[in-house]
């Protein structure tokens, strides 16, 4: 039995073959401009492959980032033709609109040069959040069953591995710098849900006012390569940030 990895992104019908594209990549820091390449066309070719070709063959000067090429580290990501994406499993055969191809760097991040970003505002959030395991002094009084809800919860959102395609796609972290973003809160969502941690009000804490300038467009969840949905943790935060500000009479009156 042939099987597909669920990360690999395809388009589920063959496309005519392109034998060049027409790629345009944004090259240059913040006031860099989009400059035009013509790119074989191979078949079972991901942007990142046309990313490296340009590289390799026509300007070694281009800077890009990634390392695992597989879709574990999320190193690669980009925006193409507008969307942020792993660029590594992505194909050009679903990014391509008429044999055209634009690529640019990550929204919401300071570029570097080229394709690649400064990731420090981004880890910058997550380290002020405090978004982060605090061992409780006691152990559970019973261990945390995989069926429990709250464990669930917490696994629905834990697979994330800090690439910020979901921060890329958020136009509340656009309008609103100092908004979290989603990889932040989903993670505080997590550790909220996480029975063995000790400072669940200091998550709610950080969770704050933050999460209730989340608009709840959805945009990161449809971004996120992982499959993982921000906006329904979020959704999840807010509820609890605002349980705790009555007193917990919400939970009490549910029981
Ligand atoms: S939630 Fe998804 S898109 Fe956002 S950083 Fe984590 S893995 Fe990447
Ligand atoms: S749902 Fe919230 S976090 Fe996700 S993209 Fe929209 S505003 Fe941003
Ligand atoms: S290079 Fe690691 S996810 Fe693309």
């Amino acid at each position: 039995m042939t099987r597909t990895c669920p990360r690999l992104v395809k388009t589920g019908y063959d496309e005519p073959a392109m034998a060049v594209l027409e790629v345009e990549i944004w090259r240059g820091g913040e006031d860099g401009a989009w400059r035009r390449y013509s790119v074989p066309h191979e078949a079972n070719q991901t942007v990142l492959d046309v990313v490296t070709h340009v590289q390799r063959h026509i300007d070694p000067s281009l800077a890009y980032r990634f390392a695992c090429r597989v879709g574990m580290c999320g190193s690669c990501a980009m925006t193409v033709n507008g969307r942020p994406r792993w660029t590594c499993r992505t194909h050009v055969s679903l990014a391509a609109r008429k044999g055209r191809v634009r690529i640019g760097p990550l929204r919401n991040l300071p570029v570097i040069k080229d394709l690649a970003v400064d990731m420090a505002p981004f880890f910058e959030k997550w380290r002020d959040a405090e978004a982060r395991f605090v061992p409780a002094a006691e152990p559970p009084d019973a261990p945390v069953r995989p069926d429990e809800p709250e464990r669930k919860a917490a696994d629905a959102g834990i697979e994330c591995i800090n690439c910020a395609v979901c921060y890329a796609a958020c136009d509340s972290v656009a309008w609103n710098p100092d908004y979290p973003g989603p990889a932040v809160l989903n993670r505080l969502w997590t550790l909220v849900n996480d029975r063995r941690d000790g400072d669940r009000d200091g998550h709610l804490d950080a969770a704050g006012a933050g999460c209730h300038l989340c608009r709840s467009h959805q945009e990161c969840a449809n971004a996120c390569p992982t499959g993982l949905n921000p906006t329904a943790a979020i959704a999840g935060l807010k509820r609890e940030v605002f349980r705790r500000a009555l007193g917990g009479r919400t939970r009490e009156r549910q029981q």
